[in-house]
């Protein structure tokens, strides 16, 4: 298969790793992906991590992505980091929307939205998550949901940064469960979201990029790359080891 986009594959920390720890396994990374061509790797540390590792990562082929960022630029937001923040230590993406912020802290569609355009102004990235629960995919309910999802998202960008913006679809079912989506599964959502994303522009959805997440491991890459709307993953615990996630995208960047 001739691929047209270039694949992307993500290391998602999330709440692990002192900044010592967080150092380790981000040199370990970049030492083990140097030679493989082709691909695009960010890791994304601990918010107390970020400027360490983005420091050691500078200049190498692993770029580094924030976990989650705020929508304003600054003022009376105790607790909350700032695009242009991220931007100053070194980060290039930024996840907005993983299911577990929008599980447990209840972050919604719209403030989906804000965020992922605050970091497109700044310059970032944005790695926007959407994926439905496991209730939603038994009572039918995924692709209406997903839909819902993008298009909160994608609300009010303009096509110069809608162009700029990857999605990652992760199944709130597969997600650190060890239960990952069929390959079929996968691509049937992929396909829908590109499909969405062309009816704001054929051009801009013909290269975004749509990574898939949930469990994705070395030993399950190839067969979801091999889908033809799969563009590379969103990688949680398999991302920890440096040996497993160096595996990982070496597979993945192969199919
Ligand atoms: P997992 O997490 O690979 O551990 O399932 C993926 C994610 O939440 O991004």
């Amino acid at each position: 298969m001739a691929r047209t986009r270039r694949p992307f594959f993500c290391g998602n920390w999330k709440l692990n790793g002192s900044i010592a720890e967080s150092l380790a396994l981000a040199t370990e990374v970049r030492n083990g992906v140097s030679t493989v061509r082709d691909v695009d790797v960010a890791v994304a540390p601990s918010f107390t991590a970020l400027h360490a590792v983005a420091k050691r990562l500078e200049d190498g082929p692993v770029a580094v992505a924030a976990q989650d960022c705020f929508w304003e630029d600054k003022g009376a937001y105790t607790g909350e980091v700032a695009p242009a923040q991220l931007v100053d230590v070194g980060c290039k993406y930024v996840i907005v929307g993983h299911s577990e912020r929008r599980q447990l802290l209840g972050e919604l569609d719209a403030a989906v939205n804000l965020k992922a355009r605050a970091a497109l102004k700044a310059g970032l990235t944005p790695i926007i998550c959407v994926g439905e629960t496991l209730a939603e995919r038994d009572s039918g309910e995924t692709l209406g949901r997903v839909q819902a999802q993008v298009d909160a998202a994608l609300a009010d960008m303009a096509e110069a940064d809608l162009s700029r913006v990857v999605i990652a679809y992760e199944p709130v079912w597969a997600i650190g469960t060890g239960r990952n989506a069929t390959p079929a599964q996968a691509e049937e959502v992929h396909r829908f979201i590109r499909s969405r994303v062309a009816a704001r522009s054929a051009g801009v959805a013909a290269q975004m990029r749509i990574l898939y997440g949930g469990s994705v491991k070395a030993d399950n890459i190839r067969v979801l790359m091999a889908e033809e709307n799969v563009d590379g993953g969103l990688v949680g615990g398999a991302s920890l080891s440096a040996e497993s996630f160096v595996r990982l995208v070496k597979e993945g960047a192969s199919v």
